[in-house]
């Protein structure tokens, strides 16, 4: 499409789509932008620039919710750190040796652990919104964000604060395996009360996580990373853990 057409393509769309004139010019321009993307033809040969994929069946499901929740809910998101040096070298302990018995601990049990602790203090944010009620729960379900071959899926870690970091490690990779292979049964992504969505294997400094609607909030986690901290005295260096 050449820069004239786009520029008069623009003004036409700017103007009035109303008007019959601008909508012939916004049709035909259409026409040569759906045809552009296809293909270019160069000296005879035909260069495909654009692949159209289907979705996946899971992305197809989790995206009207994804988006209605986006849109519908008033998102407000506050950035934290939390200081996790202490925590980190706690956690390497124990994963060595509970590697031992197959159990790989990641920071995420802990997290869930946290959650576990503040949503009992703070019971408003374990609660869903039904109508012009606010219901508590006065049980613990914490749903996780698992990327998957087919899309995002959120399984739910049921009875949190029944369970030890252990346990809570165990089960979380289970369902997260259970996850990427496509085998979670509903009642595994049902019933939660809270959400996590961890980024935190793949990198980033802060995120705004989408609200698993009933739930009435969500807890983003970055990766954490080595930075200087005032300790009245001077810098030294914690480890911090972004939270949004
Ligand atoms: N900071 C630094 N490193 C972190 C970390 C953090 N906050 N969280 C995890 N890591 C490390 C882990 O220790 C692990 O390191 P290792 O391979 O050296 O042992 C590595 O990152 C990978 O961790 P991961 O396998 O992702 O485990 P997890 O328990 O942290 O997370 C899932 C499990 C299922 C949540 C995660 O794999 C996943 O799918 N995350 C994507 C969530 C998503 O897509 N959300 C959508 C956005 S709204």
């Amino acid at each position: 499409i050449s820069d004239k057409m786009e520029k008069t393509r623009t003004i036409a769309v700017q103007r009035s789509v109303r008007h019959p004139f601008y909508k012939k010019i916004i049709r035909r321009t259409s026409t040569f932008h759906a045809h552009d993307e296809k293909n270019v033809s160069k000296a005879g040969d035909t260069v495909k620039i654009v692949e159209t994929r289907p979705l996946s069946r899971i992305q197809r499901l989790s995206g009207p919710p994804l988006s209605r929740n986006c849109v519908t809910i008033p998102h407000v998101t506050q950035f934290d750190e939390a200081d996790i040096t202490d925590l980190e070298a706690f956690r390497r302990t124990l994963s060595e040796e509970s590697a031992r018995e197959g159990v790989k601990v990641t920071l995420l049990a802990f997290v869930v652990k946290a959650c576990v602790a503040a949503l009992k203090r703070f019971p408003e944010v374990n609660a869903s919104l039904e109508g012009d009620h606010l219901v508590l729960k006065r049980y613990f379900n914490v749903g996780f964000a698992a990327d998957t071959p087919g899309g995002l899926v959120v399984p739910v870690l049921r009875n949190a604060d029944q369970k030890g970091i252990l346990e809570i490690a165990r089960e979380l990779a289970a369902l997260a395996a259970r996850a990427r292979e496509g085998k979670l049964a509903p009642a595994d992504i049902s019933g939660g009360t809270f959400s996590i969505s961890s980024l935190g294997g793949i990198g980033g400094t802060a995120f705004t996580p989408i609200i698993n609607a009933p739930e009435v909030a969500i807890l983003g986690v970055s990766r954490s990373a080595l930075r200087p901290v005032w300790n009245g005295k001077a810098f030294e260096p914690r480890l911090m853990l972004p939270l949004s």
